[in-house]
């Protein structure tokens, strides 16, 4: 029987949200105006004004972290006008995290934009990157002092994708890889910019508190496939899970269509964010399944939204990033769509026991944040998917806690307390 390693005591124990996704009017973004009205988030989970609530439900979780996204939209409704009651919304919000033991992971692009700047063109209109980076600048001038964890970019790969090949994002373009190709070189500009003027930020202003900044791509598992002609779809793939993260360290990006020199923007990196959901087979139909082009089975080992489970693909993942960038891996997202919850246990002892196996091999592993904290809404989808270790009743937005939630309490608390335990998902 194989034993777990300890986690350290500084492991961060979290549960992750994005602001659009929970927090509920938010009307001035790219989101608000996209697709029809009945498949918009209007109140979302009114995690606006049920934040403290929801952060106590987090810390009885046991966990010592909890991750969420400003909305520049809310932030900045029109260009160059501040709104201070949003700026007091965030303050209440970081000291609300401070006041329960959570450490606040902030991210600072989680795939909404203000609709000013779509307006001008979004990622695709170079200024865009200067905008981004003096928004950034403001909240770290306000955060900075209580927030040491920044993600820049939430799945700069998803948000290139699913706006310019899938069409399943704002502009809701399809078949364009070369537009998919300028908006994830613009965002990894984006990037580099955001992470040197927080650091700027910091040693001017903060210089006694410390500062992490990283970015979170989307990682799948892609198993191999015989249909898998010459290995293309595992290319692709690779380059999906890699191409910005390589950038980061050769000061090259390679794409498809655009090879990109950005040598001033290597190592600016001081740690990788992981979100990983799923393992999918390298053929043009995983592939093509993923981008929501071609339909998904649901079946046991999927979530309800398609997405196949894959645990070993996590600790495959988490093991390859550490031996090939030598960064500490911070897990931002990991979870499944699961209404019933008949799945999302197994799924959490699999990919937490995965995880352990990870660090056994010597992957430097900080944090574990299960997506999400709350249901949620989900983009494209609406609200079908449930991800939440808490149910959400939309009507009332009552809180229910699912059978997960209870789970997910007891293993941080063996994994935290136990030195070897035997470990579940061999
Ligand atoms: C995104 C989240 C989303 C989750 C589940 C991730 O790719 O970062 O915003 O809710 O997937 O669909």
């Amino acid at each position: 029987m194989k034993s777990r390693v300890k986690f350290p005591r500084t492991f961060l124990w979290g549960t992750a949200t994005s602001a659009h996704q929970v927090e509920g009017g938010n009307i001035y973004n790219d989101w608000s105006k996209f697709k029809d009205p009945g498949s918009r988030a209007g109140q979302a989970s009114d995690f606006f004004h049920h934040f403290e609530a929801d952060l106590d439900l987090a810390a009885e979780l046991g966990t010592n972290s909890f991750r969420f996204s400003v909305e520049w939209s809310r932030l900045e409704p029109h260009c160059g006008q501040r709104c201070p009651q949003a700026l007091n919304y965030y303050h209440r919000l970081v000291d609300a995290c401070l006041d329960r033991g959570l450490t606040p992971f902030l991210t600072l692009h989680q795939f909404t934009l203000p609709q000013w700047i779509a307006d001008k063109g979004g990622w695709l209109n170079p200024e865009t990157i200067d905008a981004f980076k003096s928004h950034c600048e403001y909240v770290a001038d306000q955060f900075a002092d209580r927030v040491a964890h920044f993600v820049t970019i939430n799945e700069p790969n998803v948000q290139a994708g699913a706006s310019y090949l899938a069409g399943l994002f704002p502009p809701g373009k399809r078949f364009r890889p070369d537009l998919a190709d300028r908006c994830q070189a613009a965002l990894l500009l984006a990037h580099g910019q955001v992470y040197k003027a927080l650091h700027r930020v910091q040693s001017t202003r903060f210089p006694s508190s410390p500062l992490q900044v990283g970015i979170s791509p989307h990682f799948i598992s892609w198993t191999k496939s015989s249909w898998d002609l010459a290995g293309l779809v595992q290319g692709i793939g690779r380059q999906f899970n890699r191409a910005l993260l390589d950038a980061l360290f050769t000061g090259e990006l390679k794409l498809q269509t655009l090879r990109r020199r950005a040598p001033e923007f290597k190592g600016c990196l001081d740690f990788i964010g992981v979100n990983y959901f799923m393992g999918l087979p390298a053929h043009l139909l995983g592939a093509l399944r993923f981008m929501g082009l071609a339909r998904k089975p649901v079946h046991e080992a999927t979530g309800d939204n398609g997405w196949p489970v894959d645990s070993q693909g996590f600790e495959d993942i988490l093991i390859g990033l550490s031996r090939d960038y030598q960064k500490p891996l911070y897990v931002t997202e990991n979870g499944i769509a699961d209404r019933t919850d008949l799945k999302r246990q197994r799924y959490l002892v699999e990919h937490l026991a995965a995880l352990n196996r990870a660090m056994g091999r010597g992957a430097d592993v900080r944090a574990y944040f299960h997506w999400s904290l709350i249901d949620n809404f989900e983009w494209h989808e609406g609200f079908g998917p449930r991800f939440g270790l808490y149910e959400v009743d939309y009507q009332s937005q009552e809180r229910k806690a699912r059978g997960s939630a209870k789970l997910y309490s007891q293993l941080i608390r063996q994994y935290s307390a136990v030195k070897e335990v035997p470990c579940y998902g061999q």
